[in-house]
Formats: structure tokens, sequence, C-alpha cells
């Protein structure tokens, strides 16, 4: 839905002209469950938003609705939850919560949400509520942030208000994408580079159309067996503060002092690490099938050492093997579900959407949803009272 018509609806429903922000969901390239190892991350931005329209009210109130649910939720905010009610509110009461104890008191608001991004896919719809959220919030108040601690503050309240443990890379994409670009993030220092993707390919995401129950379970449980990868390691080497830095070599030494599972998780994340940097690279050079044989690579490492991937998933990558046009492509995201990645030429993209469709369906007996994307735009204000 526009601006203008998601304006028209805040308008009939609330009696003001709002203010819109909105932010985007992400596909990650490369580099996955390295962001919370400290390590590397290439994400890019999609054109699919979510859209927070916003207006002032007297009263010390939020009102908080969605275009896609029916409930209407109303907070007082001097007397805000401190802990998430466990309805889909929560992202945007979070990021109100985190601001009041960051010293950003956010004012009495009107809200009205819409999002394009399909919940629970893995294209981060919930950093895009969060993000949008926090700039409509911070609007009315006359805060400003650079938009990297806006990330920061959005990852903090989806780790301490909604209690899921995720690192930086989806709010740091939803902030500060650019379209047309992979943004290339070192999870330690903040430092990022866009890295211009040929206008001659797209992103191909294909949904499975299946999220397994156990997936936030799982993703804490590989948190913990990184962190204890580095525990045992640290006493080999003393001076390391995450799997970022050991080298593959450092690693193989000691292959044999490390459970088994937690060998294969720190081998997947020092792997990907280097696939990260080495396919910037391959960007930086133009070099397309390079990049491809990286994804390749790392959708096996995550299938078959970091052991996040699943039958759906799998499915989708091989089918895409041998269509014309095809670079490479990779499971994206947490895992256990939700989308595949994949690079095509731009000519094949619509041929190759249409096929691998009527593969899986073959295959798997569920009509996937597929989405032909550029890399867009990070978070921005949409629409303001006066436009
Ligand atoms: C989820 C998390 C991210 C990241 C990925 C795995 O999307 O939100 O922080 O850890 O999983 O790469």
């Amino acid at each position: 839905m526009a601006s203008k018509e998601l304006a028209r609806r805040f308008t009939s429903m609330f009696g003001a002209q709002p203010t819109i922000f909105s932010a985007p969901g992400r596909v990650n390239l490369i580099g996955e469950h390295t962001d919370y190892n400290e390590g590397f991350v290439m994400p890019s931005a999609i054109g699919l938003r979510t859209r927070v329209a916003i207006s002032r009210r007297p009263e010390r109130k939020l009102l908080i609705r969605s275009q896609h649910f029916p409930e209407s939720f109303e907070f007082d905010l001097d007397d805000l939850p401190q802990q998430a009610t466990g309805a889909w509110c929560d992202y945007v009461l979070g990021i109100a919560v985190v601001l009041q104890q960051t010293g950003h008191a956010p004012q009495g608001a009107n809200l009205l949400v819409h999002s394009e991004i399909p919940i629970g896919a893995g294209l981060s719809s919930s950093a895009a509520i969060e993000v949008a959220s926090a700039l409509a919030l911070m609007s009315l108040n006359g805060t400003v942030l650079p938009l990297a601690e806006v990330a920061k503050l959005c990852q903090h309240t989806e780790n301490a208000f909604i209690g899921a443990r995720v690192g930086i890379m989806d709010q740091f994409v939803a902030c500060l994408g650019k379209a047309g670009h992979a943004l290339l993030l070192d999870c330690r220092s903040l430092d990022f580079e866009l890295i211009s993707i040929p206008d001659t390919v797209r992103m191909v995401v294909c949904n499975t159309m299946v999220k397994h129950q156990h997936a936030s379970g799982e993703y804490n449980q590989r948190r913990k067996e990184c962190e204890e990868g580095v525990r045992i390691l640290a006493g080999w080497y003393p001076g390391i503060r995450a799997l970022r830095d050991i080298s593959l070599h450092q690693l193989v030494q000691h292959s044999q002092d490390l459970p088994e599972t937690i060998y294969k998780r720190c081998r997947h994340v020092v792997e990907e690490n280097e696939r990260v940097r080495e396919s910037a690279r391959c960007l930086r050079a133009g070099d397309l099938s390079g990049f491809g044989k990286l994804m390749r690579e790392s959708h096996r490492s995550l299938r078959d050492l970091y052991e996040v991937s699943c039958r759906e998933l799998d499915i989708m990558v091989e089918l895409a093997e041998g269509l014309p046009g095809y670079h490479g492509g990779r499971m994206t995201g947490g895992g256990f579900g939700g989308c595949t990645l994949n690079l095509v030429e731009e000519t094949e993209a619509e041929a190759f959407a249409d096929r691998i469709s009527v593969r899986y369906q073959q295959a798997v007996g569920i009509k996937p949803d597929v989405y032909i994307c550029s890399a867009a735009e990070g978070a921005k204000a949409e629409l303001n009272r006066a436009g």
C-alpha cells in the first residue's frame, strides 16, 4: 500500500493527518549466523516495506493499530508494561519502552502500521516494524540519532523486550541499506561498505512457506554452542573474545579438543566469515559466478555444519540448479524454513521464478511465493504532514 493510501486510512480512522516512516525487509546475500559472533555479513534491503503512520495526540497515551489485525491497543505512557504482552503490538510498544528507558521519552501518539513483508518468512519483518516505529516515535519529540544508533536501539528492544537474542544485521540494514547495493558490515566495529550489485542481476527470493516450530529455540542453542566454543578455545588463545578472533588454522589445530558439535558450529562461523570477505572481493570485481559458488558453499555449510537448514530449503536450493541465468543461491536468514535467495540474470528472472515455483510445487506440494527483488533503500520518512 502506498503512503498516500495509508495516510487516507489514517485520517479516516483518527481524524488527523499523519507523518509516515518506512523501513524495508532484507535478504542476506552471505554471512549467516556470523553477526552474533562479531563477524561479517552482507545483506541488502529489499523493496517490501513496513510503514508506520503517526500523529500526535494530546493525552499521554499510545494508541496502536494495524491494517492487518483487528485489535487496537492503548497504553498509558506513564505506566507502560515493562514486559512483552505477547501481541503483535510488542514491536511498537517495546520501542516506546526502550526510548523511555534511554531518556528519549515518547509523546502521546496514534500509530497505524501497514506491512508488505510476509511475517515469519525470514525477511525481517520485525526489524522493519521496529525501525519504522522508532523513527516515527522519535519524530514527535524531536529526537535525532545517527541511524546506526537507531539500529542498536532496535536490536536492544528485540533482545531485552521481545526476548529474541538476535544480532545486529537485520536492524542495521533496515536502517542503512542502499538501493542497488549490498551492505558489507563488520558486526564488531559496525564499519560498513556499500558494494554495488550489477544492474543485470536480480535477487529472486523463494519462500518455502514453512517455518518450523523449533526455530527460535535452535537459534539460541546455536548461540550457546558458539559461546562454548569461544570458552574452550580461550584456553589456548587467551586474547579471544568471539569466534571472529579465530583463524581456520587455529581452529583446526584444536579440532580434537572440542566436542564434535561445537567444532562443527565453530568451523561454519570461521569459514563463513572468510566467505563473506571473499564474496565482497568477487562483487567488487563483478565476478558473479565466483559469488554464486560461495553462496552454494555457504548453504552446504549451514546444512551440514551449522545444521539450521531443513528439507524444504534444501529442495528449493537444489531445484534452482541448471535453470538459465542462475549464478548461485542459498537459504537466507536464521533458517528452519523461510526463504532462499537466488542470484539470477535480470533477463531470466521471470522465467526462473515461474519454473522454480512449478518445480517446488511438484516436489513439496506447496505453492511458494516468489519475489523478484533489487536492492532497495533503507529507512526513510515517506510523507510528512505538509506533503
Ligand atoms: C536472524 C537474526 C540475525 C542473524 C540471522 C542469521 O535473522 O535476526 O541477527 O543472526 O538470523 O544470520
